[in-house]
């Protein structure tokens, strides 16, 4: 029996959360027991991101605390897995600190990597060759299903009681913005079948689950063809919600090109299905959305989204944007700010662009829109995003609105309410809107009706009724 112990960190998106938990449950059941703290375990892995050069910052720098922490604990191992582990390889491997490098692919390697690893403290290194080869398509659909097969560990994020939990309907991505790393560190665009995809649903509802996120980089693109016939995100959508227990479901992330409307009907017709779409833009510039690979026309992009509302009833749109592509003028830049003025989110992220090594706009686009340029772009943007949903919010005042509680707030007393006996909670609406509010904690987990009395840009406040 080992008794080792275990810490994870995660640095990445949902998708590299998820992957976290399956691999905590992958070496929970090696026998590893977890641990909150990294001073405490024989063997940190953390989990990393490369989709903007701060996100691999993040992890160099804690690379560092761990080489001073293995000076005082030199037996301890030290994993880095994920998508910086694909992209980097032997540079991360030479590392002082790294015993095991896995990239996002290899995975289901890693229990025994770090077992390995804590036998003889040699290096080791797992990640695909040519992670885009069609072979490793099939490679990434075999050993993939293995890591997702095991099931799900409790979300390693938060301390509240689990009621949620996302499932990973596709891997990959095939877009090839110009941007962007993902499709040299997730590889090509892998479905999973929609038969797996509901017996886990099935089983998660059975501990408890009431609300499923369905994962992929471009979730939309879902599509599993088994025999004659092809499923696509419709139709999962459907399946998952015909499974009793199942409360409510999402699914993240849309890409606005080639969106097929039968999503939107099936948004529209079937109660389970939260009215919330994330379906970044990146640009408002047909001019930069051309250069960066996108597939649409900013008009074409409004549209959708016009659409969406006119069938989706009390539909809650979010974005992504990126400020300072290569080449963005004031004039693109403009434009993006109209955008966002005309489809009104109810929140979008900001990012400044940062170049990644081995992309079509790092070879070929000189990063030249300057820092502080893109700071203040950066800044303009979230003001505008902020003061929009500020006025939309102000509608919730006096409504009535179920949410699925997520547990006790970590900002607590955000709004001094006369109910000082409970702590203050924190849950989601269907459409993803914060609500803060006071009750008791063994709601976390549940259901509950929140009056709304008081609104700001990102959080709504109110009493249980
Ligand atoms: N697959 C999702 C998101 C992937 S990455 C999608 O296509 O929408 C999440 C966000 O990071 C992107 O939407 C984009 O806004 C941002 N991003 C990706 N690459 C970036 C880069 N090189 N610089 C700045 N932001 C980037
Ligand atoms: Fe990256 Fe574009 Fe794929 Fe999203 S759709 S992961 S931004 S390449
Ligand atoms: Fe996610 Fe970052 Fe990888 S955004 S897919 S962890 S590069």
């Amino acid at each position: 029996m080992n008794t080792k112990t275990i810490h994870i960190k995660s640095f990445g998106c949902q998708m590299n959360k998820l992957d976290s938990s399956l691999v905590t449950a992958a070496l929970a059941e090696r026998g590893f027991l977890l641990t909150g703290k990294a001073t405490e375990a024989d063997a940190v892995l953390i989990n990393t991101c490369s989709v903007r050069e701060h996100a691999e910052d993040r992890v160099l720098s804690h690379l560092g605390h761990l080489r001073h922490l293995k000076k005082t604990r030199p037996q301890l191992v030290v994993a880095v897995i994920g998508c910086m582990a694909q992209r980097m390889g032997e540079k991360l491997l030479a590392h002082e600190a790294v015993d095991v490098v896995a990239g996002p692919g290899q995975l289901h390697e890693v229990p025994e990597l770090i077992d390995n690893a804590l036998a003889d403290h040699q290096k080791r290194m797992h990640v695909l060759d040519n992670i885009r080869q069609p072979a490793a398509s099939e490679t990434i659909r075999d050993i993939s299903e293995r890591l997702d097969a095991f099931e799900l560990a409790y979300d390693s994020d938060a301390n509240h009681i689990k009621s949620q939990a996302f499932i990973r309907a596709m891997r990959g991505c095939n877009n090839f913005c110009t941007y962007c790393i993902v499709p040299y560190v997730r590889g090509p665009e892998v479905s999973r079948a929609p038969q797996a995809i509901i017996e886990q649903a099935g089983k998660l509802v059975g501990q408890g689950i009431r609300q499923i996120t369905l994962l992929g980089q471009t979730i939309n693109a879902y599509r599993y063809t088994a025999g004659d016939r092809t499923y696509t995100l419709a139709d999962l959508l459907e399946q998952v919600s015909a499974i009793d227990g199942v409360r409510w479901v999402r699914f993240i992330t849309s890409h606005p090109g080639q969106f097929d409307t039968s999503i939107l009907q099936v948004m529209a017709d079937l109660p389970k299905v939260c009215p919330y779409l994330h379906i970044p833009a990146q640009s408002g510039s047909d001019r930069v959305l051309k250069a960066m690979n996108r597939g649409y026309f900013a008009a074409r992009y409004v549209d959708l989204i016009d659409q969406a509302r006119a069938t989706v009833p009390d539909l809650a749109v979010a974005g992504d944007f990126i400020v300072g592509f290569p080449g963005e003028t004031n004039a693109d830049f403009e434009a993006t700010e109209a955008m966002i003025r005309r489809v009104r989110y109810k929140n979008c992220f900001v990012f400044k662009y940062s170049p990644r090594p081995g992309t079509h706009a790092d070879k070929r686009l000189a990063d030249d829109v300057p820092a502080e340029v893109k700071q203040a772009r950066n800044a303009r943007l979230l003001e505008v995003i902020s003061e929009i949903a500020e006025t939309d919010n102000r509608a919730f005042l006096g409504k009535t609105l179920e949410v699925l509680v997520e547990g006790p707030s970590k900002k607590p007393h955000l709004n001094k309410a006369e109910n000082q006996d409970n702590p203050q909670l924190i849950g989601r609406t269907s459409s993803d809107y914060i609500v803060v509010f006071n009750g008791p904690e063994t709601l976390a987990g549940k259901f509950a009706n929140v009056r709304i009395t008081k609104t700001a840009a990102l959080t709504l406040f109110g009493e249980l009724t």
